[in-house]
């Protein structure tokens, strides 16, 4: 079998670390890269050797792809989609999808109209951390409790400056990773309530948010994320999370040290990420995930495979967002709709 050819299509901050795990997958060629921006689609030329474009609609006609990555900000991805799908070609495109559910749902519309495959970049999901934690419930019996946390005083503004423009901010921009491991450990939600909290100097926008989720199964969890937390050791990027089951109890500690609780006794083990040659030290778990990520578009779009994190799946995890926007204006419990 041939090679399937890629495409990344913006090429920033993010990008980055897409641009460099695409080379790490063997059935993937990176034929071409696209930026509306000229130096930095060349700059991600020279870091991958693909042919450079600044016009999506060239590259499309040009390169014969079987599939694009969509790598820009949530505002581009309906259009860039639309694009992809008049074209014919695949697509795995960054998170969020939309600005909200309606865009969501139109994308989904559009890809299916078309017969493309289309994927979420959720890559919280593909961390060596969860992957870890999720093989170990088989361990604590039947779940009834998690707290999933990721609170840091992280400066995520810093290399992200549109983010202090945002009207939907910590929800949308981090919470849907939060509540996409929520949903990814102990399966669809019933109702939710959230709170949220303006707390960052740069925005009048929620920076923080608490969150209850009851869970079809009866499991709940709490679920809270915060971008002003003053922490030492910061865990960031790490999410950290405690789930009782009727048998034990796990806890995903910082440095990615799992313990497994039975009366009398605690097993320690670690989930640390493997390291890509390419990965930064300091994110390394995330540049992980992002080639974990990848590598499951690749394999499932040879196999035929349905996605983890499909199209239609993340719309169940945007649901969630959606909900908890509703509950913490209303201070009412929520039911998603997805
Ligand atoms: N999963 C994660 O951990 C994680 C972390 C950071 C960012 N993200 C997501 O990644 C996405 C990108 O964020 P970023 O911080 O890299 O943004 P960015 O602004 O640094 O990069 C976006 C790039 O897209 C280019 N672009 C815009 N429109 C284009 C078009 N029509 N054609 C080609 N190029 C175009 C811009 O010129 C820019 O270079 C966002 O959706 C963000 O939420 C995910």
């Amino acid at each position: 079998m041939s090679a399937l050819r890629g495409a990344v299509i913006g090429c920033g901050f993010f990008a980055q670390n897409h641009l460099q795990a695409w080379g790490d997958i063997k059935d993937v060629r990176l034929a071409a890269v696209c930026d509306i921006d000229p130096a930095k689609a060349q700059q991600a030329a020279e870091l991958t050797g693909a042919v450079p474009y600044t016009d999506v609609g060239t590259m499309l006609d040009t390169e014969g792809l079987d599939f694009v990555d969509i790598a820009t900000t949530m505002a581009t991805h309906e259009p860039l989609v639309s694009q992809a799908a008049a074209a014919g070609v695949h697509v795995i495109c960054q998170k969020p999808f939309a600005p909200d559910i309606a865009g969501v749902r139109r994308i989904l519309d559009t890809a299916e109209a078309a017969g493309i495959r289309i994927m979420v970049h959720e890559n919280f999901r593909y961390q060596t951390p969860m992957i870890g934690l999720k093989a170990a419930m088989a361990r604590i019996g039947e779940p009834f409790f998690a707290h999933i946390s990721w609170r840091t005083g992280f400066d995520v503004a810093k290399r992200q400056p549109y983010l202090a423009e945002v009207e939907r901010f910590i929800l949308l921009d981090l919470g849907i990773h939060v509540l996409d491991i929520a949903r990814f450990l102990l399966g669809e939600v019933a109702d939710l309530c959230a709170r949220t909290q303006s707390t960052m100097a740069i925005t009048e926008a929620a920076a923080a948010a608490a969150m209850s989720l009851r869970h079809t199964s009866g499991a709940v969890s709490e679920v809270v994320c915060s971008y002003t937390t003053r922490i030492d050791p910061d865990p960031f990027p790490q999410t950290l999370v405690e789930i009782e089951g009727s048998e034990g109890s796990l806890h995903l500690k910082h440095d990615y040290r799992l313990e497994l609780h039975r009366p009398g006794r605690v097993e320690v083990s670690s989930v640390a990420p493997k390291v890509p040659a390419w990965a930064d030290p300091e994110w390394a778990m995330v540049q992980e995930s992002v080639l974990n990520t990848q590598a499951h578009f690749a394999e499932c779009l040879i196999s035929g495979a349905e996605f983890q994190t499909s199209g239609r799946d993340n719309l169940k995890t945007f649901a969630l967002v959606e909900a908890a926007y509703a509950s913490a204006a209303s201070g009412q419990p929520v039911v998603p709709e997805a």
